[in-house]
């Protein structure tokens, strides 16, 4: 018995009912049965088989960008026999699988799922509305040339070309590790569900069950490591890349909706198209979930009232022998060396403004130019790194306003901290060297992006606004600007506005 999407209008299905289900499959059809059968007969079965070698290639089709341009570091892996084995195994286990999608490869593996690209066997069986790209492929005659009545007559219009088969149309599909909370499953469905039709961030085409087994199906998204580019992005381009993310959190954040685990793995930019989308909603969750009050949203003179019992008993430093205060339990879910102080001082009414912390990370490890550049193994050595930078005083009062204290003798850590320009140019081993003018502009978005008390960081609809997003918009010839992308006319998906 199978488990899937309804399949005759998973994109229907997908974009146009309000409430996400998983629906059980009828019992074994003819359909399944024949698909069942026709799994022997497929080429790609072949264990020896190379997974990236298409037999029905169209020998007229681009190179897949995402495999010649770019560095493929997993590619070796790729060809081990193991993948080739989950592969194999993935195609068997889904009944109809094969008859629908043909894997071509791994293209990601994460703690939650391993993701493989394929190509969409039966795209044009379906409504694609989510493919933004999808009137690209069709071929547009040239305009035909009139005369003004003097000369010779036009030659006869050139014959038509012959029919091209459409090029492979390729998906991304997520097999979710069967050990992931069934709830987790269905949450990161459900959101990518309301999700549907954000700018910036990757819809979901449908999903399947197989008992225990969900596979979650996207639009293939071509893009490049983070480690082969954020080095060398100039401003403009810098600018680019954070006018897409932006896109996609402040509409993730319309909806109110934390995405929670914003870092480069989960952002994938194509730095030569200059867009990128938003993947991987298996953390996020609803604005307002935990529903237990902090102190932080109350005004500083009711939190400095429910305070002030907590500064009296630690006046003098150290802890209770007998702690009877109950334990504090706050979501921490996220990547780190990316979680917002508030995650860390477990404040129990995040907000989405710990997604633009994140952001803010990866615009300094950008402007650093190290990664990670937050390297803690855990919570109390994340206060410690960003307490170096921020200084005890300020780490301090970020604590208090999250009713916890925050107290170190670790002499690293003083008491005012560092300017984020004196701590990029001290990473960049250039501590006597001036930052650019537009480099400064990065800066002060950085600043507003790393403000460690949340109702003061910039929100992610603020940031579109920001001096830094608005680099590179008006000059033609930068990354972003009206004609800086190239327009790479590929086999891609590369369906999504940015
Ligand atoms: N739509 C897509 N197009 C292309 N590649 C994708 C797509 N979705 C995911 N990937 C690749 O797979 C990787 C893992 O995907 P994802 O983040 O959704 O899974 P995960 O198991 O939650 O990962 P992690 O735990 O590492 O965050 C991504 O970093 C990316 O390289
Ligand atoms: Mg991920």
């Amino acid at each position: 018995m199978a488990a899937r999407m309804s399949s005759h209008c998973r994109a229907a299905d997908a974009f146009n009912t309000t409430s996400f289900r998983i629906h059980q499959d009828a019992p074994s059809t003819e359909d399944t049965e024949m698909n069942e059968s026709a799994l022997n007969d497929d080429p790609d079965a072949d264990p020896d088989a190379d997974p990236d070698a298409d037999p029905d290639a169209d020998p007229d089709a681009e190179p897949d960008v995402q495999d010649s341009d770019y560095s493929d570091s997993d590619d070796d892996a790729n060809a081990s026999s193991h993948v080739l084995h989950d592969m194999e195994r993935l195609q068997n286990c889904l009944p109809e699988f094969r008859s629908k999608y043909r894997l071509i490869k791994r293209i990601g593996e994460g703690t939650f799922s391993t993701v493989y690209k394929a190509e969409d066997l039966q795209y044009d069986r379906y409504d694609n509305s989510w493919d933004l790209d999808r009137d690209a492929d069709r071929w547009a005659p040239p305009p035909i040339k009139t005369s003004d009545g003097d000369g010779p007559p036009p030659p006869p219009p050139p014959p038509p070309p012959p029919a091209r088969r459409r090029r492979p149309k390729y998906v991304a599909v997520k097999k979710i590790y069967v050990t992931s909370s069934p709830s987790r499953i269905h949450n990161e469905l459900e959101l990518l569900h309301v999700l549907r039709g954000c700018q910036s961030v990757c819809p979901l085409i449908t999903a399947f069950r197989w008992t225990d087994q969900v596979v979650a199906v996207l639009p293939y998204f071509r893009h490049a490591d983070f480690r082969d580019y954020f080095r060398n992005l100039t401003v403009p381009q810098m600018a680019a890349y954070f006018r897409s993310l932006f896109t996609a959190l402040a509409s993730v954040h319309k909806h109110k909706i934390l995405h929670r685990d914003i870092k480069p793995t989960n952002f994938l930019y194509d730095p030569v198209a200059c867009r990128g989308v938003l993947v991987d909603f298996g953390l996020a969750e609803r604005e307002g979930y935990d529903g237990k009050p902090c102190v932080c949203h109350d005004d500083p003179a009711a939190r400095m009232a429910k305070l002030r019992p907590l500064l009296s008993s630690t006046a003098k430093g150290g802890y209770p022998r007998e702690d009877t205060r109950p334990s504090r339990r706050a979501n921490r879910a996220g990547t780190r060396g990316f979680r917002a102080p508030e995650v860390l001082f477990k404040c129990t009414e995040q907000t989405p403004k710990i997604d633009v912390w994140s952001a803010g990370v990866i615009l300094l490890t950008i402007l650093s130019r190290r990664f990670p550049f937050f390297n803690s193994v855990d919570d109390v050595e994340a206060m410690i790194e960003i307490a170096t930078i921020f200084g005890q005083r300020r780490m301090h009062s970020t604590a208090l306003l999250h009713g916890c204290m925050f107290e170190t003798n670790i002499p690293t850590v003083g008491r005012s901290g560092f300017s984020f320009e004196a701590i990029i140019q001290w990473s960049r081993d250039q501590p006597k060297a001036k930052l650019p003018d537009e480099e400064k502009v990065a800066v002060d978005f950085l600043s507003r992006c790393m403000e460690l008390d949340p109702a003061r960081r910039i929100s992610a609809e603020e940031a579109l606004h920001h001096d830094f997003l608005k680099i590179g918009l008006d000059d033609p010839g930068s990354p972003g600007g009206a004609a800086g992308c190239p327009n790479d006319d590929d086999d891609e998906m590369d369906i999504l506005k940015v």
